[in-house]
């Protein structure tokens, strides 16, 4: 079992577009898939129409017992694809996280005891720089960072790696993509070109600008639903055939 997360500390880069496609191509393909949506906006919960059972609550409990975090697994619509819906509570998870003694890999031995039911687990991951990052960091055998090509979106790339080396995390997990790319952008252009020199894991396959992807929200559905041949969803399938030989490096 891998576990893959769509980590930025920035919000609105492309996170959950990128989990909600990948997932759903991921599940398609055949893979027991687990999609975790850990932002307490719950918009990949929102996309896939799945909502966590009333009363259900992200407690310490939930952090060590196997069967409470599986109680809140909820099937989805399509097959070899379930999901754990946010819930308002996930607000207090970094909270909980800080309560553990385990610190950092407190979610990673949470998720292996999961792991013999799927062959995929997908962090939809909230833009924190808290404790549960770290444990996201710990936990992840890849973490996918969707950036604009822009300079801020470079710098707070800059900043990620900066701050797994000060904190000696593995830098080989991070696995950046170019993310709501406009190829008009001269801007656009130069700066993934630039980062493309500086950082050779960049993925090769850029998701580009597309209101097919914002459509998502009025579709509630992954792109290949209801825009399979254009040219976003395209990405998404090339942009996770790279990931998935990435995976199969990893043992
Ligand atoms: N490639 C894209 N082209 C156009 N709009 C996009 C693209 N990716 C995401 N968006 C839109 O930008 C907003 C933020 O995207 P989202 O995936 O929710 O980001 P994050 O999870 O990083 O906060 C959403 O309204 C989404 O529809
Ligand atoms: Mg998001």
């Amino acid at each position: 079992m891998k576990i893959v997360a769509c980590y930025s500390f920035k919000g609105g880069v492309g996170k959950t577009a990128a989990a909600v496609n990948l997932a759903y191509r991921a599940a398609q393909s055949g893979q027991r898939t687990l999609l975790i949506d850990l932002d307490p906006q719950g918009a990949s919960s929102f996309y896939f129409r799945v909502r966590p059972e009333a009363g259900s609550k992200w407690k310490k409990q939930t952090l060590e017992q196997t069967d409470a975090l599986m109680g809140q697994i909820r099937e989805s619509d399509y097959s070899n694809l379930d999901l754990i819906p946010a819930q308002r509570s996930l607000r207090n998870l970094d909270i909980l996280l800080k309560q553990t003694d385990s610190r950092e890999t407190v979610l990673r031995r949470l998720l292996k005891k999961i792991s013999q039911d799927y062959d995929l687990i997908l962090l939809d991951c909230p833009p924190s720089v808290s404790r549960l990052a770290e444990n996201i960091f710990v936990a992840a055998d890849l973490i996918l960072v969707p950036v604009i090509p822009t300079p801020l979106s470079e710098r707070t790339y800059d900043q990620l790696v900066r701050f797994f080396k000060d904190k000696d995390y593995d830098r080989k997990k991070l696995l950046p993509f170019f993310s709501m790319v406009d190829a008009r952008k001269q801007l656009h252009r130069d700066t993934a070109l630039g980062m493309r020199q500086r950082y050779k894991r960049i993925l090769r396959h850029a998701i580009p600008y597309s209101t097919d992807v914002e459509r998502m929200g009025v579709h509630r559905a992954p792109l290949d639903l209801f825009a399979r041949g254009r040219q976003a969803n395209r990405a998404y399938l090339a942009l996770w055939e790279e990931v998935e030989l990435q995976l199969e490096g990893i043992g």
